[in-house]
């Protein structure tokens, strides 16, 4: 079964309950926190992110795009969010740092930047719940989908499968209706879109055809 995960960063920021509403039947909500240093760009931080812990109709998928993880990343954890995900290109102890998140009840996710090679990583795969493959470079929603990510992708499925630890494959950046089946069949399982469920009339809708399409392929 896949999974998706709606990117607030398409959503209106000014009426979050509200949008969160809209994407009550996807299976997380993926909360883009982005600090200006690590990414061109600036969104929200920990007090939003607890506000919407607290209204949101679904479970928190966080994506830390900040510089300074391992100093914050464990008090996005304590938020109650079921995943936190962090660049390993930001931290400087990344098993330190998945090993706190999970202390702290929350799973752990390590991202990939597009130009970062999974293959030194392959053998952290035990410490995760999940790794995220980035097909955009991170930073801003509503870029197209980086088709030469899609050997990566089969590289961390095949290395995932014989490994025998349960890690979620996601991806992140240009998912759509479009490129979500090539993502599945590489063996994604999760996959998080912003501008196709928010820039949809029908964000639920949306939702319903992304999963069905990424089934399909996934088998
Ligand atoms: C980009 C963010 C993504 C973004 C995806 O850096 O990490 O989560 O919201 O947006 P779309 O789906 O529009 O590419
Ligand atoms: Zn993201």
């Amino acid at each position: 079964m896949s999974a998706i995960n709606p990117s607030i960063l398409s959503a209106d920021f000014a009426n979050l309950e509200a949008e969160l509403a809209k994407i009550a039947t996807a299976d997380a909500v993926h909360v883009d926190v982005m600090d200006n240093h690590f990414v061109p760009n600036l969104t929200i931080g920990l007090p939003v992110v607890q506000r919407i812990q607290e209204v949101s109709p679904v479970p928190l998928d966080v994506h830390l795009m900040i510089t300074d993880v391992d100093r914050w990343a464990p008090e996005y954890a304590d938020t109650g969010a079921a995943s936190v995900t962090f660049h390993v290109e930001a931290s400087a102890a990344p098993i330190r740092l998945v090993r706190e998140l999970r202390a702290r009840g929350s799973r752990a996710g390590l991202a990939l930047r597009p130009a970062t090679p999974v293959e030194p990583y392959l053998d952290l795969l035990a410490e995760l719940d999940l790794l995220l493959v980035m097909t955009v470079e991170p930073g801003f929603g509503g870029q197209p989908f980086l088709e030469t990510m899609l050997p990566k992708i089969r590289r961390a499925r095949s290395a995932i499968d014989g490994s025998g630890a349960a890690v979620a494959l996601q991806v992140d950046g240009g998912v759509s209706v479009e490129t979500i089946e090539q993502a599945a069949e590489a063996g994604a399982t999760v996959f998080v879109a912003g501008s196709a469920v928010y820039n949809s009339p029908d964000p639920a809708e949306a939702v319903q055809m992304l999963r069905q399409i990424a089934d399909h392929a996934g088998g």
